[in-house]
């Protein structure tokens, strides 16, 4: 863990209850079309307890990450020589994050990756994509090295340049040592207009360790999935677009296809692993090596 990280109280590690609290919240955020989902009005009841670790969580992140945190975490995750394990077996690493503390919210890790992932089969879309929905929280496991929650999810932002109101809880990034260096507190910062999104350095988190993990192996379309699928303030906001160049603004409806399936694609029933299994098993055979390295 960072030196950062290692001064902080087990609530500032771990805000949430667990993970899923803040999809959860997302979710609230962007309500499925056409649904009864609460309204924003509910959202923005901020008595409500589960609304209160969710605003800490943000404030913490929003707080912490720094250009220079991001940086340290790059250092040191991106040498991906912490374990490794072959692809099955990191399913059941990455399910070690069941909460216990909250039995009736949620399904493990590999549920939702499960469900995701055969909810974009069912639409019919390219074996490249069922395989991103299957992988696409793998980078979670960042938990089980001991980072702080808000190190692993949360909406991502640009690090390193000015912020935006669109991302939630934008006061909190008053408390950001970044907000008043004059490096990084105008709107480029440190980048260049256009210098597109592969520039651009984002908060730490799932997404970019999946996207490191996996560069090698899925198509760009993919891989954009992957490294964006949290990049709220973009694919539903429309903003930084003086970050992006036209490559990114190709590839922005890819994100926007994923994300419905990441946020709305639990079943009531689920899946019948048995079935699926062999389905599974040459699927990841086709396009990933036999281990991954963490
Ligand atoms: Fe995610
Ligand atoms: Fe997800």
């Amino acid at each position: 863990m960072s030196s950062t990280a290692k001064k902080l109280t087990e609530q500032e590690i771990n805000p949430l209850k667990s993970l899923d609290e803040w999809e959860e919240a997302v979710i609230e955020r962007y309500p499925e079309p056409d649904t009864t989902a609460k309204s924003k009005d509910e959202y923005r009841n901020y008595a409500d307890p589960a609304r209160d670790t969710v605003r800490e969580f943000y404030r913490l992140n929003h707080t912490y990450q720094t250009y220079d945190f991001v940086q340290e975490k790059k250092t040191d995750y991106l040498r991906f020589n912490k374990k490794e394990m072959p692809v099955w077996q990191a399913f059941d690493f990455l399910n070690q994050l069941v909460d216990d503390s909250d039995p009736d919210t949620d399904l493990d890790q590999f549920q939702h990756l499960l469900q995701t992932s055969e909810t974009i089969r069912a639409d019919g879309h390219p074996d490249w994509m069922v395989l991103t929905g299957l992988m696409h929280d793998m980078g979670k496991v960042l938990c089980l090295f001991g980072e702080p929650q808000w190190a692993v999810v949360g909406d991502t932002f640009p690090v390193g340049c000015g912020y935006s109101d669109k991302v939630v809880y934008p006061e909190y990034f008053k408390d950001n040592p970044d907000y008043n260096n004059p490096r990084f507190n105008t709107t480029l910062g440190v980048y260049e207009k256009g210098c597109g999104l592969g520039n651009v350095h984002m908060s730490w988190g799932h997404d970019e360790y999946i996207y490191q993990m996996m560069k090698d192996h899925l198509p760009e379309e993919g891989l954009y999935m992957l490294r964006y699928h949290s990049f709220y303030a973009w694919h539903r906001e429309s903003e930084f677009d003086y970050l992006l160049d036209d490559h990114d603004r190709e590839m922005l409806k890819w994100v926007k296809l994923f994300n419905p399936y990441d946020l709305y694609s639990k079943t009531p029933v689920p899946p019948d692993w048995k079935q699926l299994k062999p389905y599974y098993e040459d699927l990841v055979a086709k396009y990933l090596p036999a281990t991954i390295r963490f």
